[in-house]
């Protein structure tokens, strides 16, 4: 299908939309997260669920986010000014560009370590015990951060066409046959199989109220829902290009990433007798050490931390791209300038994160919990933005859609291009009016109460 010729850019084609929109999906929260939050949460209960979420809640609010960008062909502050002109609604538009601001500034300085880690690798510096001190390291953490935003403004300022496609049709396949060399390696190490059967073999009686809001937390952070990231990605779609396909195959491939991301890590922990509740430190600390014992270690480090900054490095040109549509759509910025802008102000927001894991005491303790615990302004921000803010945005997208612009709207969008969705369509309101607002309902009650970030 090739591309109607628009003064808004637009994808190539079906195919092009998928692999942008993968590459924004699958990233540090499928290959770094994903794996982490499993070995807290018990292993193959937690996988079960997150497949169940993914298909109840992710696949539905997906369609949403996709149908609102289509229809409107903006971003997601625009798309509510032209769904619902002159409504309040378009606050929730400003709230997500903000958000997309506020993650990219902290997952940009963990996307930093990727890249310290490859160069680390390839200079056969790899280091367990050296990670503490690493994160803690201020001239370090604020030059890897600057240099991934460096990254990841350069693919926006080339346009949608010139720069994310070009980069993510070319680093998708190359990031999906790593980790199938990878997983052979790890399945294949002596006493992978207890790892595996931690990994897929469910065991139900870990399963409680948190394994639910946990599972629910990752798969919007992993889907990249909540924020518009996917309106603006959808604003990009030609009209006669299958919504339901394309999002269903973005889910599909994000969820197999993540899967596999689980098989690299758990078979290869088990080999190395390690615990799968490493926590936040799993890929960077534990891995490491693996990778010392591993024959061909230095040589895998590479591959894994190569994939881990691609994967990375997709999903952060996402979060430029919401703020950057906004500036150009709506203020008539040149694309240029907007990137410089948002480039700007996330460097601003991300040096207190930068410092914030033990380079500045101020910022690594800036919230007292009163259990002898601190909140790092990164803590903070992972929990007002990444869970919060998402979660939030995820619900009053489902009721904007169910109560504002009328299911029948988004439905009339999605058909063009896919004329047989009308028969499912029924199913796709009860996920939206009930399933997904209850059980988001149910993780901001949870984590307001508790007080808890899902990270
Ligand atoms: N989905 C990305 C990941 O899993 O790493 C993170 C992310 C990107 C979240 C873009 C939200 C977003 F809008």
């Amino acid at each position: 299908m090739s591309a109607i010729q628009k003064p808004r850019g637009q994808w190539s084609s079906k195919i092009a939309f998928i692999f942008a929109a993968a590459g924004s999906a699958v990233g540090l929260g499928n290959i770094w997260r994903f794996p982490y939050v499993t070995g807290e949460n018990g292993g193959g209960a937690f996988v079960f669920l997150y497949l169940l979420v993914i298909v109840l809640l992710g696949f539905p609010v997906m369609l949403l986010e996709l149908s609102m960008g289509r229809a409107s062909e903006k971003n997601p502050v625009g798309a509510f000014r032209v769904l619902r002109p002159g409504s309040p609604w378009v606050f929730v538009g400003f709230m997500g560009v903000l958000t997309g601001i506020a993650i990219l500034s902290y997952y940009t300085v963990i996307a930093g370590w990727t890249i310290a880690y490859l160069i680390k690798s390839i200079n056969m510096d790899l280091d367990p015990k050296a990670f503490g001190n690493f994160i803690a390291d201020i001239p370090q953490q604020i030059t890897y951060f600057l240099l991934f935003l460096l990254a990841s403004v350069g693919v926006v300022a080339g346009g949608v066409k010139d720069g994310i496609e070009r980069i993510t049709r070319v680093l998708m396949p190359v990031l999906i046959g790593l980790m199938v060399l990878l997983i052979i390696r790890s399945v294949t190490l002596e006493g992978a199989l207890s790892g595996l059967e931690f990994y897929l073999v469910p065991d139900f009686s870990k399963v409680s109220a948190r394994t639910f809001i946990y599972a629910i937390g990752q798969g919007f952070f992993s889907l990249s829902l909540g924020m518009g990231a996917m309106i603006t990605y959808g604003s990009y779609i030609s009209k006669d290009d299958n919504l339901v396909s394309s999002g269903a195959y973005v889910c599909l491939f994000d969820t197999v990433i993540a899967l596999m991301a689980g098989l690299i890590i758990f078979p290869a922990l088990a080999s190395a007798g390690q615990a799968p509740e490493a926590g936040f430190t799993l890929v960077f600390d534990v891995l490491i050490s693996l990778f010392n014992q591993m024959p061909l270690g230095s040589f895998v480090a590479i591959i894994f931390f190569f994939l881990l900054s691609i994967a990375a490095l997709t999903s952060t040109i996402s979060l430029v791209e919401v703020a950057t549509a906004y500036l150009v759509d709506e203020r008539n910025l040149p694309r240029g300038s907007a990137v410089l802008i948002v480039a700007g102000v996330t460097a601003v927001l991300g040096i207190p994160c930068a410092l914030s894991l033990g380079g500045s005491d101020f910022f690594t303790h800036l919230l007292p919990l009163g259990n002898g615990q601190y909140k790092s302004f990164l803590g903070i921000m992972d929990f007002v933005f990444g869970n919060m803010a998402l979660s939030l945005g995820a619900l009053l997208l489902c009721i904007f859609v169910v109560y504002s612009w009328k299911v029948s709207s988004a439905v009339k969008e999605i058909s063009s291009g896919n004329p047989g969705f009308q028969r499912w369509a029924i199913y796709w309101l009860v996920a939206l009016k009930y399933v997904a607002p209850l059980a988001i309902a149910a993780i901001l009650i949870y984590m307001v109460v508790t007080g808890q970030t899902l990270s």
